[in-house]
């Protein structure tokens, strides 16, 4: 290892997968390097981009932030800056064509090879490009995940094969690729090991996995919450993202048997028309999307569910929108990610012709979204006075004298409580809320 301290700084956009690929971009480094972070750039010896394409907006991000680190490295010829992520995997050579003091091009899926390619940029002093898909190489090069907060996210799989047709995941991240359940559940139990209560399975349909076993069985998703729920150490069990077509009888039943079993799912919808979850490719109907949450509620009546949304979709009419806020107010959503469509080159949906005005989607989207905040202010404020399990993630923001803690239903809890209560589970009176954010008193502690 290098005795030289070199300094990183990561900026991460998008979305929980690239949140858990930054983690594990300091993790490799780490055990090759003598390393410290740092939130400030014009510090950095490293300055690495793990980028989002999955709307315009996102991308264009990128080039702008990188104008700026140019900047920092005219003032620092030995600045290192690199590109990851899903703009790296879509534009590949075309980045250092547009951005030529750019060092070296990393895709999701060959993040664990970036010592290498910083080595091998420092020794040829020209960039270096590597978007390959070694598929689940990377899983087996990652440094065991290391935590110090009470929650872990565990990926589980990578990629996607339901190629919606608006969406670019297919194409930068690759196929479905499940991990290896006996590798799951190591890094869990190591997890555990350290204190961790509350894991994330993380993946873009999780609930599609299907492991292979050590006697070359597969497992499926259902099998593997069983299981991990099951460790004595696991306190609470989330999982992100699932996808509607994969919510097996099995996986719903564990609703009603494995209390562990957060009692909150995001289960992205996209609209709430048949016509226009068949152009996207969704593979369901409205009427089945309510069929899985009714049973869902059956098999866990309080259960939160929340959900992505596109509008103005290409061909999305009136009547299409009104299907979405009416299927809105029969499921009751807690909470949203709301967009209007962005056409991704490559995609199908970026061909379709899309004639709607802009300020029409974007008076559709503000009328979906001040529908869910209501619903979700509804939730909050039913909360109030009931008594709620939180794991502690953090000292608040507002006062260093409190703590905020997270309830099943994912909403963040503000109360006056003591830093040795940091990751551990604690009961907490809600006392009054807003829409995602409660106030309450500390109960006891389990
Ligand atoms: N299973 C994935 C998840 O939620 O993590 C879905 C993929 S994507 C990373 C997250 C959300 O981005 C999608 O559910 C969808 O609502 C939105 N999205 C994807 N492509 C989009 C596009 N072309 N325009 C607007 N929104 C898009
Ligand atoms: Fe994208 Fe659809 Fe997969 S939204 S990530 S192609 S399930």
């Amino acid at each position: 290892m290098s005795q030289v301290l070199t300094k990183l700084h990561i900026k991460t956009y998008g979305c929980q997968m690239n949140e858990y690929d930054s983690d594990k971009m300091v993790d490799v480094l780490r055990a090759c390097e003598n390393m410290v972070q740092t939130d400030k750039p014009e510090e950095a010896d490293i300055i690495l981009f793990n980028t989002c394409s999955i709307r315009e907006k996102a991308e264009e991000k990128v080039f702008s932030d990188l104008g700026r680190a140019r900047v920092l490295k005219q003032a620092n010829p030995r600045l290192l800056i690199g590109v990851g992520g899903c703009v790296a995997s879509q534009e590949g050579e075309a980045i250092i064509k547009r951005a030529p003091y750019v060092d070296v091009v990393f895709g999701p899926q060959t993040l664990h090879r970036l010592p290498q390619l910083i080595a091998a940029r420092r020794e040829s002093g020209k960039p270096q490009v590597d978007i390959s898909f070694p598929e689940i190489e990377k899983f087996d090069h990652v440094p065991a995940a290391q935590t110090t907060h009470g929650t872990a996210f565990v990926s589980i799989m990578e990629g996607c094969s339901k190629y919606c047709t608006f969406c670019v995941v297919p194409y930068t991240r690759g196929e479905e690729m499940s991990r290896p359940y006996a590798d799951v559940m190591r890094e869990v139990e190591s997890l555990i090991a350290q204190g961790v209560g509350e894991i994330t399975l993380l993946g873009q349909n999780v609930n599609a996995y299907q492991g292979e076993t050590d006697d070359g069985d597969t497992v499926d998703f259902a099998f593997l919450l069983q299981t991990v729920a099951a460790l004595p150490g696991v306190q609470r069990l989330r999982y992100t993202t699932s996808h509607p077509r994969e919510m097996s009888q099995r996986l719903i039943d564990l609703y009603a048997t494995t209390p562990k079993l957060a009692s909150h799912l995001h289960l992205p919808v996209q609209s709430g028309s048949d016509r226009i979850l068949a152009a996207m490719k969704r593979g369901y109907t409205a009427l089945e999307y309510k069929s899985i949450v009714r049973k869902l509620r059956a098999a866990r009546p309080e259960i939160s569910i929340t959900s992505d949304f596109i509008v103005g979709f290409p061909g999305e009419t009136d009547a299409d929108f009104e299907a979405t806020m009416k299927l809105i107010d029969d499921v009751a959503f807690d909470a949203s990610f709301s967009f209007i469509f962005s056409a991704r080159p490559g995609t199908p949906a970026a061909e379709m012709a899309d004639d709607t005005p802009y300020e029409t989607k974007l008076a559709r989207l503000h009328r979906l979204q001040a529908r869910i905040a209501e619903l979700g202010q509804q939730v909050s404020e039913a909360m109030s006075g009931t008594v709620q399990r939180v794991v502690v993630e953090n000292i608040s923001r507002k006062s260093e004298h409190e703590l905020a803690g997270r309830t099943a239903n994912n909403r963040v809890v503000n109360f006056v409580g003591s830093p040795g209560m940091l990751g551990r589970y604690v009961d907490v009176r809600i006392l009054s809320g807003t829409l995602h954010t409660l106030r309450g008193e500390l109960v006891m502690e389990p």
